[in-house]
């Protein structure tokens, strides 16, 4: 069983702060995946519209990476939500952060589901998937600043 709240143990009380010092290093890291991402979808997009051969190194890189960035991202929310169920004995104790955190983790899981129905050189599913992007892309440094915040 982990200890929660006020029976958390003095000595893993001492942590806390590390391993939410921890969990936003994690995190930064994995926004920064996303951009880079998100960089690949660009470069895939742009040779698109452009009528040439699909750049063949960033799909397979974009198409291999996607799935595990999803669940790096995830477990980063799932690490926050235990690091506060172990500091304050439940979840959503930042109900700001919380909320944020949840849509990113939503958008991912939709991003991916609707890259699957990305096929050949078809458009079905390419403008929502790159409009999930730009959201993952646009929520991830608002969580950054709130998490800082709640940090320092
Ligand atoms: C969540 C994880 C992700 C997965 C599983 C994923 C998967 C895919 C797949 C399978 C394709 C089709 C590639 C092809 O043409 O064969 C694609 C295209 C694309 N992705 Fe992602 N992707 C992810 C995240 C992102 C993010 C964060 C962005 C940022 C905006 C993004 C932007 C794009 C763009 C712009 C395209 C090209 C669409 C077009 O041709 O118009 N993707 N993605
Ligand atoms: C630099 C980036 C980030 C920093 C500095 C940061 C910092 C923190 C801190 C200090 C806590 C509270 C831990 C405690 O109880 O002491 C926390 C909780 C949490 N964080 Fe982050 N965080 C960051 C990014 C993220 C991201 C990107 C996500 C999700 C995608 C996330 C999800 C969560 C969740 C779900 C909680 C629990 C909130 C609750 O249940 O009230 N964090 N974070």
């Amino acid at each position: 069983m982990i200890p929660i709240g006020a029976e958390t143990p003095q000595a893993i009380r001492q942590i806390i702060p590390w391993l939410a010092l921890g969990h936003g290093i994690f995190n930064a890291l994995v926004m920064l995946f996303f951009c880079y991402q998100g960089w690949l979808g660009h470069v895939i997009r742009v040779n698109r519209l452009a009528g040439g051969p699909p750049p063949l190194p960033a799909v397979r890189r974009h198409r291999r990476f996607g799935p595990w960035l999803v669940v790096l991202g995830w477990s980063g929310f799932m690490a926050g939500l235990l690091i506060v169920l172990i500091d304050k004995g439940r979840v959503a104790a930042y109900p700001l952060h919380f909320s944020l955190g949840f849509s990113i983790v939503l958008a991912q899981a939709a991003a991916w589901g609707v890259s699957r129905k990305i096929k050949g050189r078809g458009l079905t599913g390419r403008a929502p998937h790159r409009l999930l992007g730009m959201l993952i892309l646009s929520l991830y440094p608002l969580q950054v600043l709130i998490g800082l915040a709640i940090l320092l």
